[in-house]
């Protein structure tokens, strides 16, 4: 009997041999990720998203649009012709969580910003068949009604600290630059008492923090 025979025709052994071979396969490939700079630390034009974007992907992640939409562009040549250079890891070394998704019902989203003005953005999520006759996306237009808070944006602001302090930029004496300074942190509301509302209130929406989130998706390798 073949030594392979042996293997195949006693289940224990495949067993063993199959775990073995798997095993040493996962470590070939996934430990040197952890030590690779280019899948811990950001790429150089990485910036924090400010309190508004913030809000926005909370509410991003708040209505399931990561079920439809990945944001996670591949290095394959129909994809980067479509949606731009593939993404990479130093990009989302912020993201908690990660909204790569692997669903496309609809588009990749991953630099979808200033690809669109906020007015078609605005109109596309009142009512997505006034821009695209053939969409099958639902409307949000609840959104636009509702207000958008900035209560919890300073402490969202804290804990992102906390959570990137070994990957985030670092200044000249090799020494971490939170993402937020305490100043960004005290001033976390201003940015909603300035900006304008593109549904025409008073105050903003959560319509404008989800437009805001989407129009900063996908500027930092550039
Ligand atoms: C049921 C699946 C589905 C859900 C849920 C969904 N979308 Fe879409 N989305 C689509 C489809 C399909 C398209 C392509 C047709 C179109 O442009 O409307 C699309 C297109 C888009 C586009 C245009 C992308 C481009 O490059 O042309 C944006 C932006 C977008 N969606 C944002 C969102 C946001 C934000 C949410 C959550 C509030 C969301 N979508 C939820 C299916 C979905």
């Amino acid at each position: 009997m073949n030594r392979h025979e042996k293997v195949e025709q006693h289940v224990g052994w495949f067993f063993i041999v199959t775990i073995m071979a798997i095993s040493i396969g996962g470590l070939v490939e996934i430990t040197p990720l952890f030590f690779q700079k280019e899948t811990t630390q950001p790429v150089d034009g990485l910036r924090p998203y400010t309190a508004l974007q913030m809000e926005g992907r909370d509410i991003y992640i708040r209505e399931g649009c990561n079920n439809c939409h990945s944001q996670m562009i591949r290095p394959l040549r129909a994809e980067t012709e479509r949606y731009g250079h593939y993404s990479v890891a130093g990009e989302s070394v912020w993201e908690h969580p990660f909204l790569w998704g692997s669903k496309r019902t609809g588009p990749d989203l991953a630099r979808v910003g200033g690809r669109y003005s906020n007015d078609w953005h605005y109109a596309h999520l009142m009512d997505p068949r006034s821009v695209v006759p053939e969409s099958n996306m639902p409307s949000y237009k609840w959104l636009a009604e509702t207000p958008v808070s900035n209560k919890l944006s300073a402490e969202k602001m804290k804990l992102f600290n906390a959570l990137t302090k070994n990957r985030s930029h670092k200044d000249e004496n090799g020494n971490p630059i939170p993402l937020y300074s305490d100043d960004d942190i005290a001033n976390a509301g201003a940015e909603f008492a300035t900006t304008k509302s593109i549904t025409g209130k008073d105050s903003l929406t959560e319509m404008d923090a989800l437009i805001a989130y989407l129009q900063s998706l996908g500027h930092a390798l550039k």
